[in-house]
């Protein structure tokens, strides 16, 4: 047999589009404007071949390449692929590129590039889709950067198809950032189903990628593969007809070749006849006959090496196959020259399609031996647990324990990397074995715990088991928490609250984990109204524990008590007293399961005008959210925090952080926390100018509901109310602001929503002049008895608003004289603009005069446009025109822009500024440019000073 084809592949056959396409992706990526090409197409198509010219290329280029292949036996291991590209550089690279490339955001990624990963991380307790996922995908992507940035990187990876998922999802984080970077991204995979691998599916089919589809090769290729491989005087018929039977797919076309030579066969017009029998059955068969020529030995080993798959170890495979000394070597060298292996360090099929052939010629009986022999194997040379198990999954059950104590080890592996679906795979596989009874319940949880972090409904049936039957207290506690989580996600929070209280009641008193449930059960409480009816009882019982207050309990139930205080309109000083020692006895930080208790503690603050500690904890939290790449803190905390600086009237920080959170958002699941930062965006975007036909589109694109059981949904609900009023739809207004009437959803205090005064507002626009003046006053008695002044404030100004005209401006001094103390500006200007209005409607025009030049400073300084307009309307009608130069550049900036700047201020980095903001370097020199000239300044030395003379 002539090797020569095998060593030399023909020369490159009618690719010049594709290779153009390739060109071009490389010098883009030279240029910082990275770019991601997906070769697609069928088996045998060439997408291999056009990687190595893509390599070849790239080297060319003086591109530093890093590739990987995804192997089908191989698609269980949780970041394999990632692994493949980024390890080896690492291993070789010297302290200070290590350093470098692991720097910022990229040392998230140290431990799945580098380390096995962590166990504990499984373990602990985290969201079901998993922010530390998220995180990971944010480290991966700022490595590949770190490294690009050293010097131009191209990532070439073969066998998309099999690529384990969470390399899949790093990878199409990664592609969906490429603006700006000195990356390519250049991908081939066979046709992707997105029901079998979403993850690739969804890499392949982003706006960012560009598809190629290779097409098959045309007579006239054919005709020069023939004359290379066969003779250069070839029959026209011949050449068609092998054009025919291989449909032009060039694998095809190199076996049928292989075959004819290998049987003597010449090109000519009678051979053409017979080309149809050469490959009866597809190239399964030649492949097999090349195989059945060659001694048993070398058959033997193939058979080995197809169960192992590729990359196995030559001595593993040996070990199977039964071969030693020259044998082995002999049995390598005819499997190589017959071109079906090629052997580096490790072993593999010459293509994909020779390893599917051998391997589905196998009898089942004989698949079912070589694995099994293939994980004792790998298990007694203290292979990882992974590999191990992907040969276990391919064998029958057998009651095996050391078999089953392997999966759990591996699921154990796959679920601290993210594999939450691998990890279930492994564990009903474990299940199937069986375990021994004393062990099965431990399985049982655990496969449970796993489709519950797959968000897979499968995850209910196993833990109710346990939660109803289960024996263990620690395990029922367990079973029930995560199974709270998962129906939290499913919006079966009620059920989950169910849960919670079944195995309470199982657990005898004094258990120490039925604190845990309890726990769980109150964070739930919080977040939906149904769960809030199960947990009745608890919560009845809650006591404050005194002070110092130490640990989770502790401080759960401090902020329990405290968020207790404003649903049932106690006591605004009570409230803020039980949130701020809940923060300092150590609130868990991480939103999971449905519950979110540093968000309950801030609320409360917020609600009862703690608003200055509450943004202190709140820009605390976030900039360690940021710094550990927690994305669905980070998305959480922002929203609140934007619903903090609407309360204290600034509008412009309000606004940036809800946009952040709602331009993050849809890389993460779930966009119920979406709420607060659109109801901030609504109430924001009302004084700045935004109409209220776009605020509505803004709450319908951002898909959030407000007529569901989360509670925070009010919030959303009360601005939606607030945006009909503004429409001019008052009779709306009324029936969306009534809804707020729920006692679990804030509605008995104003000071959570306010939305007795609003509605009094639209009923006096509707001439309901009396129902608007007992609902003022009722509003005004509540936020009196609660105590927090900004809420107090707002309903005085509604009572004076609804009330008879001679006693407007008496009540809106009132009014003034309760805001004029508090955090509340933008209120503040508000009364202070209606008195200056209330006292020129009277043809009082000296007494209008101050308030209204108060208040139009005072609305500047929030940011509140359409407030300061009506200001300068007021006052220009008794003839005062102030100068519109106070206004600083700063409140030209968008919120992106904003958020950039603030940062810079602070002395960070553009690349820093990218990492915390979870946006491309490139975005930040972009923003940083256009507010350098909006705010006239040439360095980012002077925007400290520039943020100051704003604030004040
Ligand atoms: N354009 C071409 N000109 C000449 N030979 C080619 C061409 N494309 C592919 N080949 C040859 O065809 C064979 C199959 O190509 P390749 O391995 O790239 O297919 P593939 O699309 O990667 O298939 P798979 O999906 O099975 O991995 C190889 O031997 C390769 O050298
Ligand atoms: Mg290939």
């Amino acid at each position: 047999m002539d090797q020569s084809t095998i060593a030399h592949p023909a020369a490159l056959l009618e690719r010049e589009h594709e290779v153009g396409r390739v060109r071009a992706a490389l010098r883009a990526a030279e240029q910082r404007a990275g770019a991601v090409l997906v070769i697609e197409g069928a088996a045998g198509m060439g997408k291999s071949r056009l990687l190595t010219e893509a390599r070849t290329q790239a080297a060319e280029f003086g591109l530093r390449v890093l590739t990987a292949r995804a192997t089908e036996l191989e698609r269980g291991f949780p970041f394999g692929v990632v692994r493949q590209l980024f390890e080896r550089p690492l291993l070789e690279a010297d302290a200070g590129e290590r350093d470098r490339w692991l720097a910022g955001a990229a040392a998230l990624a140290a431990d799945v590039v580098t380390a096995a990963p962590t166990v504990s991380a499984a373990l602990a307790p985290g969201p079901p889709a998993g922010d530390s996922g998220y995180a990971w995908q944010h480290g991966l992507y700022w490595l590949a950067s770190n490294l690009a940035a050293d010097s131009p990187l191209a990532l070439v990876i073969d066998d998309l198809q099999w690529c384990d998922a969470p390399s899949a999802r790093a990878l199409a984080f990664i592609a969906r950032r490429l603006d700006g970077q000195s990356l390519a991204l250049i991908l081939a995979t066979r046709p992707l189903d997105p029901s079998l691998t979403p993850e690739a599916a969804a890499l392949a089919a982003d706006r960012a990628v560009e598809p190629l589809r290779p097409a098959a090769l045309t007579e006239t290729a054919v005709g020069a593969l023939i004359a290379a491989r066969l003779s250069d005087a070839s029959d026209d018929r011949f050449v068609r007809a092998c054009l025919d039977v291989t449909g032009g797919n060039p694998f095809l076309v190199g076996e049928l070749l292989e075959e004819l030579a290998a049987r003597g066969i010449e090109p000519t017009a009678a051979a053409a006849g017979d080309l149809g029998a050469v490959v009866p059955r597809g190239v399964a068969n030649a492949v097999l006959l090349r195989l059945a020529r060659l001694a048993p030995a070398s058959a033997a080993l193939a058979r080995a090496l197809s169960v192992l798959g590729d990359g196995a170890q030559m001595g593993d495979a040996a070990r199977l196959a039964g071969l030693g000394g020259a044998d082995l070597e002999a049995a390598t060298g005819a499997l190589v020259s017959a071109g079906i292996v090629e052997s580096g360090g490790t072993v593999g099929f010459t293509h994909p399609i020779l390893r599917a052939a051998i391997y589905a010629d196998l009898s089942p009986a004989e698949r079912e031996r070589l694995h099994h022999a293939a994980a004792a194997i790998l298990r007694e040379r203290g292979a990882p647990a992974g590999r191990v198990a992907a040969q276990v999954m391919h064998t029958e059950p057998a009651a095996d324990r050391a078999v089953v104590a392997l999966l759990r080890d591996a699921a154990r592996d796959a679920l601290a990397l993210g594999d939450a679906a691998g990890a279930a795979a492994l564990l009903s596989r474990a299940l199937e074995e069986p375990p021994a009874d004393g062990e099965r319940p431990a399985v049982l949880l655990e496969l449970g715990q796993a489709h519950a972090r797959a968000g897979a409904p499968e995850a209910i049936a196993p833990l109710s088991e346990i939660v109803e039957h289960g024996e263990d207290a620690a395990a029922i506690s367990a079973a029930a928490t995560e199974l709270s989580g998962m129906l939290f996600f499913a919006g079966r929070a009620a059920e989950g609250a169910a849960a919670l209280r079944r195995a309470q009641r199982r657990l005898p008193a004094g258990e120490p984990v039925r604190e845990q449930l309890e726990i769980a059960l109150l964070g739930l409480s919080y977040t939906s109204a149904s769960a809030r009816r199960e947990a009745g009882t608890t919560i009845a019982a809650l006591r404050d524990p005194g002070r110092p207050a130490r640990g989770v309990l502790m401080a759960t139930t401090l902020a329990s008590l405290a968020m207790e205080e404003v649903l049932n309109l106690r006591s605004a000083s009570t409230a803020i007293d039980l949130a701020d020692r809940a923060l300092a006895a150590g609130l868990p930080l991480e939103f999971h399961r449905g519950e979110n208790w540093t968000q309950l503690a801030l609320a409360t603050l917020a609600a009862a005008d703690g608003l200055d500690a509450a943004l202190r904890s709140a820009d605390e939290i976030l900039a360690q959210a940021r710094a550990g790449g927690a994305a669905l803190t980070v998305v959480t905390l922002s929203s609140m925090r934007a619903l903090i600086a609407v309360r204290r009237g600034d509008l412009a920080a309000a606004e940036a952080d809800a946009t952040a959170a709602i331009e993050l958002a849809p890389d993460l699941l779930g966009v119920e926390f979406l709420v607060l930062a659109v109801s901030a965006a609504v109430l924001v975007g009302l004084e700045r100018d935004e109409t209220p036909d776009a605020l509505r589109r803004l709450i319908d694109r951002a898909g959030v509901g407000y007529d569901t059981e989360f509670t925070p949904s009010s919030q959303l609900r009360y601005a939606s109310g607030v945006l009909r009023a503004a429409a001019g739809n008052h009779e709306a207004a009324l029936e969306e602001l009534r809804d707020c009437d729920h006692p679990a959803f804030g509605g008995e205090n104003p000071a959570m929503l306010a939305w007795r005064s609003a509605a009094a507002l639209s009923l006096a626009e509707l001439g309901r002049h009396d129902e608007a003046r007992a609902l003022a006053a009722d509003e005004v008695r509540r936020a009196q008895s609660f105590g927090a002044p900004r809420a107090i404030g707002i309903a005085l100004r509604a009572q004076a608003l609804v009330g008879p005209r001679a006693e407007r401006s008496q009540r809106l001094k009132e009014a003034l004289a309760v805001l004029a103390s508090s955090a509340a500006r933008l209120e503040h200007a508000r009364v202070l603009v209606d008195l200056g209005a209330t006292f020129r409607a009277a043809g009082q025009r000296t007494a209008a005069r101050k308030p209204l030049l108060e208040g139009l400073g005072l609305a500047a300084r929030c940011g509140a446009r359409a407030l300061e307009r009506r200001a300068r309307a007021e006052l220009a009608a008794i003839g005062v025109r102030p100068r519109t130069t106070d206004r600083t550049g700063t409140d030209s900036l968008t919120p992106s822009e904003r958020r950039v700047v603030e940062l810079a201020a602070t002395g960070g980095t553009n690349r820093e500024i990218a990492q915390a903001l979870f946006v491309t370097e490139k975005t930040v020199e972009t923003h940083l440019g256009r507010s350098f000239r909006k705010l006239d300044i040439s360095s980012r030395r002077q925007l400290p000073d520039v943020l100051a003379n704003a604030a004040n």
